[in-house]
């Protein structure tokens, strides 16, 4: 058939038909090269001619403005006309699109405890994403942060999986929207399913020493949860576990996902796993046998290995795989094509995108994004500062004023898209502008320290399979004049304001750190400034937890921004001025010494002791921590019932009262202690939380309710179920023990 022959009356090209008869209708039509094409997703920067007339792909990724034009003009020119998703990382905003909005990073948005507001984020970014013919975000990241050496802590929502549950399903439903026939609603992806981040040392895509028990215990719920709810798409990881590589993990992919949880959508590999099994993990003598086992293990889209083509035509040939054996992948793909209706409308960028992407509406919910993933760790009453005094403020560190820097990962310059540097610097607000910007005050500005230089991997700059392999990392020697210039900026001020923290360099993929430590000069900086007497505020802008100097306990005050996004430093102003009250609360636990990991709060009990015999095992702020410009208390926590029975649901009220002269967003949470379990189990979980807004003075009684088929345990043959027994309810301001007011009931 030529593409002349094909009319409206082909029964696939009908739109009045059912999907499932027009999948059918064109699955009839392929030749095993267009199905295996079909399966195929390759790199748009590479030959986009030939990844689309000679391989047949079904998807590309990293597409620069020009190019999804250029592929459209390419489908158009094959035999089946078959339209291409288009997939991006738009994990914080519409990370590689010049001019889109880019807020915090998922870290930081976890941070907000907001999953209206998380949604809110996800569905701006769907309609900006959508405006420019992308249809398909990798993203969120399910991941449960673990050891904070490794380099995607930032991606991910933290350590706690039912926060991560709660905030991965608000950003799916903010992507998808009403459904895939909504022009605005793009497919999310849930990755990397599962246990990745399950690091050794904090190496990134290491294996994964993890047992299924306790990937059903804790990497696994926060997935089940939006495979139940309707995520589109699910990435695998890059690990291996027990040996088995993810991509063809038939337990988790076939009797997990897709048996006991019935997910229907569609399975996506990583960046070239199916080659890394042959030329990295050496589980596969050769791309025949590597394609046949992932089509085999159910993989539906084969993510950047282009050798995947050639394979798997000859694992055909071989009889490896029987011809059909990409019948049921290619189904999934081609129904997702036909849902979100590309093949009438391939939904090319639109006309008017300039007016949707980057628009004051999104920039003004990004500030409010910003605003409340900021967390104020320390303030010694200092804080917030006078906005209405002729106040002095020297602004110092090497990120006041670093506009891409404070962005993060996955975002204009973080280099995985070649095609920009960075975003317009016009629309972002770093530290040292939103400073600027307070009225009445005068700022000056010292850089104080450098942070790194680089230098190239003398193996060359990349990897095997074509990915840039990140340079090595030199950390700068203290500077005594910087040093020097930034004190005496300090000595002529009323106050100083220090921003520290990380770089690009030192976040991502292959970028894992082997310390937590500030790098550079700017821990002897922050050690100067301190010793100048003057009230400093440090502001850590941090991908991740850092582990600060033991100056920083003389600082008047600790604030952590993760990656705020553009408005990141208005934001990070307004609260040091006390235009808006700081109301993040801790995803993730901060470490006092790396060697601490890891870190997490829900760790099981049973050990000796409590400490190191040189350090508290303490961590320095703990997850849920947070302070606020007010104080609150809590009191009279008390369940309805004590005695209940598996279908019930724990109730409870508690008292919060905001005792100071500020008004307060408290975030009242509320964990879950199994007293005696069949199997060993984590001290406390978190399973609900409810944010209250106080004005000073004010108090109320707050209802909490934990269904009491949550306090579950999975018992030592891997069955999830509710132990009867003694319970309690802990209820509070963070993770911390001795913070938390208990309440006991039992489960009958
Ligand atoms: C590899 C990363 O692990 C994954 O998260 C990302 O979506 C893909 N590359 C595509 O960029």
């Amino acid at each position: 058939m030529t593409s002349q022959t094909l009319t409206e009356a082909l029964p696939y090209l009908d739109p009045e038909l059912p999907i499932a008869a027009r999948v059918a209708d064109l699955l009839d039509r392929m030749t095993v090269e267009e199905k295996i094409g079909q399966m195929l997703q390759l790199d748009a920067r590479d030959d986009l001619d030939d990844h689309v007339l000679g391989k047949h792909v079904g998807s590309i990724l990293h597409t620069s403005p020009e190019r999804i034009l250029r592929a459209n003009e390419l489908t158009s020119q094959t035999r089946l006309r078959i339209p291409l998703l288009v997939a991006e990382d738009c994990i914080h905003g519409h990370s590689f699109w010049p001019g889109a909005t880019i807020y915090p990073t998922q870290l930081g948005m976890a941070a907000t405890w907001d999953a209206a507001l998380v949604e809110k984020v996800a569905r701006a970014t769907a309609i900006e994403v959508a405006a420019t013919g992308v249809h398909w975000t990798f993203s969120p990241v399910l991941c449960i942060a673990r050891d904070l050496r490794w380099g995607r802590i930032d991606e991910t929502f933290g350590e706690d999986p039912f926060l991560i549950g709660e905030l991965a399903a608000a950003m799916v439903r903010g992507y998808q929207g009403e459904g895939l026939d909504d022009p605005t609603a793009i497919l999310a992806t849930a990755k990397h399913f599962a246990g990745y981040s399950e690091t050794q040392g904090g190496r990134d895509a290491s294996e994964a020493d993890i047992s299924r028990r306790k990937l059903r215990s804790w990497f696994l719920p926060p997935f089940e949860r939006v495979a139940r709810e309707g995520c589109r798409t699910f990435m695998l990881g890059y690990q291996t576990t027990d040996g088995v590589p993810i991509t063809v993990n038939d337990w988790l992919l076939s009797d997990v996902l897709r048996g006991e949880w019935g997910y229907t959508g569609t399975l996506i590999t990583d960046w070239d796993n199916v080659g890394r099994m042959v030329w990295e993990q050496h589980v596969q003598p050769d791309y025949a046998h590597a394609s046949a086992a992932a089509v085999s293990a159910g993989n539906d889209m084969v993510m950047n290995t282009p050798g995947f083509f050639e394979g798997a035509l000859e694992a055909v040939a071989n009889g490896l795989l029987a011809e059909d054996a990409f019948d049921d992948a290619v189904a999934r793909i081609l129904t997702l094509k036909f849902e979100l209706g590309l093949f009438e409308n391939p939904r090319l960028p639109q006309a008017d995108l300039d007016a949707v992407v980057g628009s004051a509406v999104h920039a003004e919910l990004n500030l409010e994004t910003a605003r409340r993933s900021i967390v104020l760790l320390e303030n010694d009453g200092l804080l917030p500062l006078d906005a209405s005094a002729p106040l002095k403020v020297a602004v110092v560190g090497p990120l006041a004023d670093d506009a891409q820097t404070q962005l993060g990962d996955w975002a204009g310059g973080s280099g995985q898209a070649g095609w920009l540097d960075g975003q317009p610097r016009e629309m972002i607000t770093t530290v040292l502008d939103g400073l600027v910007g307070v009225d009445g005050w005068s700022v000056t500005h010292a850089r104080g320290a450098d942070i790194l230089t680089l230098e190239e991997d003398p193996r060359g700059a990349k990897f095997p399979d074509g990915q840039p392999r990140p340079s090595v990392v030199v950390p700068s020697a203290p500077d005594e004049t910087m040093i020097a210039e930034a004190v005496a900026a300090a000595e002529a001020s009323d106050v100083v304001v220090a921003v520290v923290g990380d770089r690009i360099e030192l976040i991502g993929e292959g970028r894992s750190t082997a310390t937590l430590e500030l790098i550079g000069g700017q821990n002897a900086l922050l050690d100067a400034l301190i010793a100048t007497g003057k009230p400093v505020v440090v502001v850590l802008l941090a991908s991740k937890p850092l582990v600060l100097p033991a100056s920083v306990s003389r600082a008047a005050a600790v604030i952590w921004a993760a990656n705020p996004g553009m408005q990141g430093g208005r934001a990070l102003a307004e609260i040091i001025s006390g235009a808006v009250e700081p109301s993040g609360r801790l995803p993730i636990s901060f470490a006092r010494h790396v060697g601490q990991q890891p870190t997490y709060y829900n760790q099981i009990r049973g050990q000796h002791g409590d400490r190191y015999a040189d350090l508290t095992q303490s961590p320095a702020w703990a997850f849920g921590e947070g302070l606020s410009y007010s104080t609150v208390s809590y009191a009279d926590l008390a369940v309805v019932s004590d005695s209940l029975g598996v279908d019930d649901t724990v109730e409870a009220d508690v008292t919060v009262t905001n005792t100071g002269s500020r008004p307060v967003r408290e975030t009242v949470q509320v964990y879950v202690r199994d007293a005696v379990t069949s199997v060993s189990w984590a001290d406390r979980e978190l399973k609900a939380y409810r944010q209250v807004d106080l004005a000073p003075g004010e108090s109320a009684r707050v209802r909490l309710a934990v269904p009491v088929a949550e306090c579950s345990i999975v018992d030592a043959a891997g069955v999830r179920r509710v132990e009867a027994g003694a319970f309690e309810l802990l209820v509070g301001p963070s993770s911390r023990d001795e913070v938390l007011l208990s309440a006991p009931f039992t489960v009958v």
